[in-house]
């Protein structure tokens, strides 16, 4: 379960939200709505340690994780969290099987996961091919097979289809609304109502207002 209190951002002068309170029990799929620029990145960003909130809290299962230091921090995105991204994240110069064998290191389980994955998103067969040969649908399903491979309990996908036809959208969703079924808590920040009529519930981040 994620809790968010009384969480503001801010950039300089310019408050981005403040007071934002959100509960995401577990193995909910929430999707995060609102204007370009409301801060839907920022917050996925922020619960993802990649930013920090100005004040407030954000606890996961009950720990506040804007305290982490940097040990914690790397253990919470190592063992925790999953990333998806409209611009798939992934080391385009390698191998679809070396993005792979990044989210399963020291895993003794990986070959088996990791072939599941890549049958599961289409792409048996693919791994030895690097990720810039491949399409941009191709991309996002390797980024998915990673997340499979993964496992995490928590994921933040940020825009994960904007850039995709609508079957592979329908595949992000898929495996996104599987993932959620067997318990992976997953926040979505996007624009699109399609996704938004496949998640549990929505949370909506009205646009900033400006000059307070
Ligand atoms: N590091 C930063 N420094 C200054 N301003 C920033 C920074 N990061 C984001 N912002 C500003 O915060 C606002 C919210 O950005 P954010 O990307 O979170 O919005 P969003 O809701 O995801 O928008 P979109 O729907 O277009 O993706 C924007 O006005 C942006 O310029
Ligand atoms: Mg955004």
């Amino acid at each position: 379960m994620i809790t968010v209190k009384s969480l503001s951002k801010s950039f300089g002068r310019r408050t981005l939200w403040s007071d934002l309170n959100l509960t995401v029990p577990g193995g909910q799929m929430l999707a995060v709505t609102g204007p370009s620029g409301a801060g839907k990145s920022t917050l996925l960003n922020c619960v993802g340690l990649l930013e920090s909130p100005t004040s407030g809290q954000i606890l996961y299962e009950d720990v506040d994780i804007t305290r982490f230091g940097r040990r914690a921090g790397r253990r919470f995105r190592r063992d925790v969290l999953g990333y998806l991204f409209q611009s798939y994240a992934l080391v385009e110069n390698a191998t679809v099987a070396d993005n792979l064998e990044i989210a399963v290191t020291a895993r003794r389980d990986r070959r088996s996961r990791y072939h599941d994955a890549l049958e599961r998103v289409g792409l048996t067969g693919r791994g030895k091919e690097k990720v810039h040969h491949l399409s941009g649908g191709e991309q996002q399903r390797v980024a998915l097979a990673r997340l499979l491979v993964k496992r995490p309990s928590l994921v933040l996908a940020d825009e994960p289809t904007a850039a995709l036809d609508s079957d592979n959208a329908a595949m992000v969703l898929d495996t996104l609304r599987g993932m959620s079924d067997a318990g992976c808590t997953v926040i979505i920040a996007t624009h699109s109502y399609y996704i938004h009529g496949r998640c549990d519930a929505t949370f909506e981040i009205g646009a900033p207002r400006h000059g307070t």
